[in-house]
């Protein structure tokens, strides 16, 4: 939920990090700070955006001297947004930036008081750099007092910490958080995330948890607590850093929505073999794998879960097999039911999210196959699941995700063709119709959507001073209401609701009154009926009606509205492609309109890595 950076070269430091942190406000923009080593540690922090931090940097002087230092950008956990709670924490011998959380803060605390200390925040972080500094006044050892420390602390935590005597060192651990580190021929850095560095490298090594990292410049060397050195191996992300700019748009999250179809047509592309037919790019995922199963558990968050509800649809619809999908925080502790026939497929943009981590593991300790559909390289829920498969949907900046649904998506939909084909209700030649039309209507009837921008921000512009919203919808049309009712809530705070169109009758409608904007997904024929039912009850009772409705649909029913979308002519199977880029495109625009941050909605982060 936050952002670390750490740079120790042959340059002044801080323009570097505050770059770094640039790039990272994405997972968290409460408050910034950095940490400079030069004649002595010095530590500028403030509460409120990055800019708020330049300014007081402005007023200091003598700081491009330092050519080693450590950086925040921070999503409060512990403590409010506040100066005194703004990262780094440290005394006059070391400094440290933290993303995650110490679950046992308070315990530390009480140690930290015997040993005679005094806090100067509210926060957890404050006490694992205290523990560090306590250990480092028994031992005069870095490496000893941060392993020392790391032994006591209970939670998640990537931590970078600079001591005032270890001039140009820097020192990284992480747990259940990320971390990366690379080294360019002068220079060393570490960060939470790849876009903090691509201006400088493209390679990067990803320590596991409990190594530790031993920056200088141009070097950094690995090792365990027990001293032995660890040698790691560097990945490498096949995007630059014009991926992770805004590159002119107005906002990363229009940008992102506009990459859609060319997203959409490499991930089917990536995993279609020259048969044509699904191909998972890994010899372990073959027929008598898939043929294993007689259930799925999609587990994910927020949008990802979303997309897992668009799963559930097509591989019930065309494998027939019985799929659940469930809330990743809910799902370990209800004690679930699961069978060695399950696959538990996890779905994550950032492959960070803990409660998915955390749902992964649990899965893992029952001995449930984990197959991982995530966006990020290398990330935590990619290492540890027993199989993965990357959405190669780039970098997703904008806190409300957008491209990395949709590209979920179409991966299951392609695993869904697959598993038809070896449950046999499937034939190949439908297989390949189906890879085919996903490779070519998907991606053209985005971009069809995509050219009625200016018709979806006048429909926004109907909504924008409402203060509760309904979407309505049947079948995947309920689905796709989830999906756009977050997007609506989490970028322009109207609070809205997705509700089964079947069910409003059963007490929700009493919510229904003069104006109440609603949005009317409709794009499964067979419900059409249905929904026109619901349609007219709504407004019967006064309600705005925004219709979203396929062209076919459309055509042959009249359907009453107050305005209308007409989402681009498609097969029935895919109208969620366009549908939700409609809905992301809608949400967009009444956030837009209402001159609210798009990109850094309030009181959220784009990898929520705390549970
Ligand atoms: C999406 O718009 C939200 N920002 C949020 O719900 C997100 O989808 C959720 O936190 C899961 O993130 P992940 O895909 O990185 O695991």
């Amino acid at each position: 939920m936050c952002g670390i950076i750490g740079y120790t070269g042959n340059r002044s430091a801080l323009p570097l990090l505050l770059g770094g942190l640039a790039a990272l406000e994405y997972r968290g923009y409460d408050s910034a700070g950095v940490a400079l080593q030069s004649d002595q540690l010095r530590i500028i922090k403030r509460r409120g955006r990055l800019a708020e931090l330049c300014k007081a940097l402005e007023c200091e002087e003598n700081l491009e001297a330092a050519r080693c230092g450590i950086g925040h950008t921070r999503w409060a956990t512990h403590g409010e947004p506040a100066d005194r709670n703004a990262h780094p924490h440290g005394t006059e011998r070391l400094a440290l930036v933290h993303n995650g959380i110490i679950e046992n803060y308070s315990e530390i605390g009480d140690f930290l008081k015997r040993k005679g200390y005094r806090f100067s925040s509210e926060t957890d972080t404050e006490m694992a750099a205290l523990l560090i500094d306590w250990f480092y006044l028994q031992s005069g050892d870095p490496k000893k007092a941060i392993f020392a420390a790391t032994d006591m602390l209970r939670g998640s935590y990537a931590l970078g910490v600079v001591f005032a005597a270890e001039k140009e060192r820097i020192y990284a651990i992480r747990r259940d958080n990320p971390l990366i580190v690379a080294v360019t021929e002068a220079a060393s850095f570490i960060a939470s995330d790849i876009p903090a560095l691509l201006a400088y490298t493209k390679e990067y090594y990803r320590p596991d948890d409990g190594i530790l990292a031993v920056l200088s410049p141009g070097n950094a060397v690995f090792c365990r607590s027990d001293g032995s050195p660890v040698s790691l191996s560097t990945e490498r992300v096949d995007f630059d850093v014009t991926a992770a700019q805004k590159g002119g748009w107005a906002h990363f999250m229009l940008k992102e929505i506009h990459e859609e179809p060319v997203a959409l047509g490499r991930t089917v592309s990536h995993y279609l073999g020259v048969d044509g037919l699904p191909d998972f790019k890994n010899p372990l995922l073959d027929r008598n794998f898939f043929a294993r199963f007689e259930r799925v558990q999609i587990l994910g968050c927020g949008t990802a879960m979303h997309a897992g509800l668009i799963g559930r649809h097509i591989l019930e619809n065309l494998a027939r097999l019985p799929t659940s999908v469930e809330i990743a925080s809910e799902f370990r502790y209800r004690d679930p039911l699961l069978s060695k026939k399950d696959l538990v497929i996890l779905l994550s943009q950032s492959g960070e999210t803990a409660d998915t981590l955390a749902a992964l593991r649990y899965a893992k300790k029952e001995g449930i196959y984990t197959l991982a559909i995530v966006n990020v390289v290398g990330s935590s829920v990619a290492r540890e699941a027993d199989a993965v498969l990357y959405t190669p949907a780039g970098p997703e900046i904008a806190v409300a995700s957008t491209k990395a649904y949709s590209v979920q998506c179409a991966l299951l939909y392609l695993l869904a063709v697959y598993f038809g084909l070896c449950r046999g209700t499937v034939t190949p030649f439908l297989a390949k119709e189906l890879c085919r039309s996903l490779g070519k209507q998907a991606p053209e009837s985005v971009r069809a959507i995509l050219a009625q921008n200016d018709r979806i921000c006048h429909c926004a512009a109907r909504l924008q001073s409402a203060e509760h919203l309904f979407y309505i919808g049947r079948g995947v049309d309920y689905a796709l209401c989830t999906e756009g009712s977050l997007k609506l809530k989490e970028i322009s705070y109207i609070h809205s609701e997705a509700y089964a169109a079947g069910e409003l009758k059963h007490g929700t409608i009493s919510l229904i009154e003069k104006g109440t904007p609603v949005v009317a997904m409709m794009t499964e024929k067979k419900l059409a009926e249905k929904m026109i039912s619901a349609i007219r009850e709504v407004r019967a009772r006064g309600a705005f009606v925004l219709l979203i409705v396929s062209a076919e649909i459309a055509e042959q029913y009249q359907i009453p509205y107050d305005e209308r979308l007409l989402l681009p002519p498609v097969q029935e199977v895919l109208a969620p492609f366009p549908g939700v880029v409609a809905l992301q495109l809608l949400a967009y625009h009444v956030a837009a309109l209402k001159g609210l941050d798009v990109d850094k909605p309030r009181n959220l982060a784009k990898s929520v890595t705390v549970e």
